[in-house]
């Protein structure tokens, strides 16, 4: 087989081409992002053991595995980082939570401080931490292990995020200008957990409607906000509604959502006065 019908043979067993030819480049100790490379070398034969090693890298991601952790990378905005078990596979969909907490900080020269609530592998605070390079950045996570990576992440990017380990904001303190947070909120029952269940449960579900941590840090929240400072929240496809009215209930101000590229309202926020 060449490296085209390679390509094709993982395409077949119903893979997006960007997935499979990943996993190829990967499987050949390629760099991720040179596809061009397999583009020009489709005709190269491949060994039968790169067959055998190719088919086991597909099974995995045939099995929900996410690609993410097959290769021990992701990119977020524009940062490459290393991803394993301990963290959520970061999605790009949450890039739209660092632009809109970027907008509410708009001048590079000032010195805001920010905090990221459940930062996983350090995505969110480490791209904010790299466009806004003044700002002191906190990041928390209530899981050790997630800290150990994202505290990896951010020595091998030489991003000087501190980190906390922390029930939310329970050992937090002071006043931020943002808090931004991508919590757990899949319900747990939800059907879609069934091709979850490599990531961290402790990353995925919250409670009976998947409401429970973005109550408590709505909740949490305006005691360790400036006054003007923002609470951005991303929260599921249909939970929008439910979390302006949490925002509502604690005092926040110009409450509103953002929408992703499918136009689904993905992110919420409120201001405090
Ligand atoms: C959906 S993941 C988001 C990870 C990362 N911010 C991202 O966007 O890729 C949620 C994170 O919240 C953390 N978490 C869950 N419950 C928490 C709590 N009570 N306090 C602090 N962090 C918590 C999880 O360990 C996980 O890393």
């Amino acid at each position: 087989m060449n490296l085209a019908q390679c390509v094709a043979h993982a395409q077949t067993l119903g893979l997006p081409r960007l997935e499979a030819q990943t996993l190829l480049l990967h499987q050949m100790g390629r760099p991720l992002h040179d596809r061009a490379w397999l583009l020009a070398h489709d005709t190269e034969a491949a060994s039968v053991a790169q067959l055998a090693s190719y088919e086991s890298l597909l099974q995995r991601r045939l099995n929900h595995e996410p690609v993410a952790y097959i290769v021990g990378r992701k990119e977020f905005f524009g940062l490459n980082l290393q991803i394993d078990d301990r963290v959520l596979d970061p999605r790009a969909d949450t890039e739209l939570l660092v632009s809109w907490a970027l907008a509410c900080c708009p001048d590079p020269a000032s010195a805001p401080r920010l905090l990221d609530l459940g930062t996983g592998s350090g995505a969110i605070a480490l791209a904010l931490q790299q466009q806004r390079p003044k700002a002191e950045v906190w990041a928390v996570d209530a899981s050790d292990s997630a800290l150990g990576l994202a505290q990896h992440n951010a020595l091998a990017l030489g991003l000087p995020v501190h980190f906390v380990q922390s029930h939310w904001l329970q050992n937090v303190s002071g006043q931020f200008h943002v808090l931004v947070s991508n919590p757990p909120y899949i319900a747990q029952h939800d059907p879609h957990l069934a091709t979850l269940q490599h990531e961290p449960q402790q990353a995925l579900v919250s409670g009976p409607d998947g409401l429970k941590d973005l109550r408590e840090i709505i909740a949490q929240a305006p005691g360790h906000l400036h006054d003007g400072g923002w609470l951005l929240l991303e929260h599921g496809w249909d939970q929008a509604a439910a979390v302006r009215t949490l925002l509502h209930e604690v005092g926040l101000t110009c409450v509103q959502s953002k929408m992703d590229l499918a136009g689904i309202e993905r992110c919420s926020g409120g201001q405090k006065k």
